[in-house]
């Protein structure tokens, strides 16, 4: 009797989507986690943070075809190229933001503005999608008097973030923005874009864009200093040491009396020999 063919045998192996789900993440590999993105980023991940961890590096593992996080791991710290590193810090940030978050802010800033006619040089860090940056934007042009000049650089440590920030477009019912503000500031899209809006070319091209990292050592690009500096929403990821070392950074590129503003759980009022409070969550430079 004749055989069957063998040709086909061993069968071929299929090459299976790697179900990343079902993938442990060992402690030691999450502890790997936490020290990486800290030296890189000063961000002090809590534990209790491995399934945050999880969903979002295994998007990374099925990326670069890797079998497991140690694998991983092991490629980004022997060989990991700067893209590499980039995508993973892109990966662990946390971005949320919105137009007018904390809104006492803006309103104060406002008020400020109203008499500098000379205008006013401002640095938003840590500024994620461009929400904040842009509702600083709007500020500045209603408030500043008439033909008073101001720049804004926008920074953040995530290269992903800062390119929906540059593009300036979002959802049209965006939380935040006041109708009177939609109108003034943005145009509406329509056809394939309907449902978009995009931040006006003459105060979108105010707005500079650049990848910072506060704990990096770029201090030193800051020529000129700043009148008034966002830095909001990104020291409650930094330890006490990392914190205070920003913070004496931050006064160095402030003009004396020039404003720094954080987020609504950053307290300095420690930091005396550097800023004096001038209300909630906002701080003189001495
Ligand atoms: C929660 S968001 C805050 C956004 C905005 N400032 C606000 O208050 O709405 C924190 C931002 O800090 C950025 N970030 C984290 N670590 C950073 C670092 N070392 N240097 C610069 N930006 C950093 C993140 O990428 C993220 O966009």
């Amino acid at each position: 009797m004749a055989l069957p063919a063998l040709a086909s045998y061993p069968p071929p192996a299929v090459s299976q989507p790697l179900d990343t789900a079902a993938l442990p993440l060992p402690a030691a590999d999450f502890e790997r986690v936490r020290r990486l993105i800290h030296q890189r980023a000063g961000i002090h991940l809590q534990s209790g943070k491995e399934a945050m961890v999880h969903s979002r590096l295994s998007r990374l593992l099925r990326e670069h075809g890797l079998p497991s996080f140690a694998a991983y791991l092991d490629e980004l710290e022997r060989s990991g190229t700067e893209p590499m590193w980039q995508q993973f810090v892109n990966a662990l940030t946390t971005n949320l933001t919105s137009f007018f978050r904390e809104e006492h802010h803006f309103t104060a800033l406002a008020e400020l503005l109203r008499h500098k006619a000379q205008g006013v040089r401002v640095w938003c860090n840590a500024a994620s999608t461009g929400e904040e940056p842009y509702s600083l934007a709007m500020v500045l042009a209603e408030s500043l008097p008439a033909n008073a000049p101001f720049s804004l650089l926008c920074t953040d440590i995530d290269t992903q973030v800062l390119a929906t920030a540059r593009r300036g477009v979002y959802p049209a019912d965006a939380r935040g923005l006041s109708p009177e503000r939609l109108k003034r500031h943005f145009l509406r899209g329509t056809g394939a874009n309907a449902g978009q809006i995009r931040i006006k070319p003459d105060l979108a091209k105010r707005l500079s864009f650049e990848p910072f990292n506060l704990i990096g050592n770029q201090w030193g690009r800051f020529t000129e200093p700043f009148d008034i500096v966002f830095c909001r929403n990104v020291m409650i990821y930094f330890d006490a040491t990392t914190q205070k070392r920003v913070l004496a950074a931050i006064h160095q590129t402030l003009k004396p009396g020039g404003l720094l503003f954080a987020g609504h759980s950053e307290n300095f009022s420690d930091e005396k020999q550097l800023f004096k409070s001038r209300g909630k969550t906002m701080y003189e430079r001495l």
